[in-house]
């Protein structure tokens, strides 16, 4: 096995919400994290709170407007268990790895995600349900 799919650690858990304020809100109330920082993700129309605990990361996700794939998502499931992201060291040789493994890659080359992090998303029918992210942060 490739040291390109060497999982480094769980980065983050990506959450689809419908409002992101509230949904702040109810994870603030309920735990204490180390920061709470939102941003606009421009290219994709989703906004973003990152919730720090330890070296881990709750991902809120909520659509900025209509037709993205966060509202999409909402729409089709609720809010809800969205992705789980993977660090790797380097983005572009993972999905190449993937794609030799018979993996339905979403992205041909990175992504730029939240603070100009790379990301390339992995189908969830290609991997028992779930869409994983391989993430450079
Ligand atoms: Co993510």
């Amino acid at each position: 096995l490739s040291e390109a799919l060497k999982a480094e650690s769980i980065t983050h858990v990506g959450i689809a919400v419908s409002d992101l304020e509230s949904a702040i809100q109810d994870y603030c109330k309920l735990f204490q994290f180390e920061s709470v920082e939102r941003l606009d993700v421009g290219t994709e129309g989703v906004r973003v709170a990152l919730l720090r605990a330890g070296q881990t990361e709750i991902e809120l996700l909520s659509s900025a407007k209509e037709g993205t794939s966060i509202s999409k998502f909402v729409k089709e499931n609720g809010e809800g268990l969205h992705h789980l992201a993977i660090r790797v060291k380097d983005v572009a040789t993972a999905i190449d790895a993937a794609k030799k493994l018979g993996l339905r890659v979403l992205d041909d080359e990175p992504r730029i995600g939240a603070k100009g992090a790379e990301a390339a998303f992995v189908h969830p029918k290609s991997f028992h349900g779930v869409l994983l992210e391989f993430y450079n942060r």
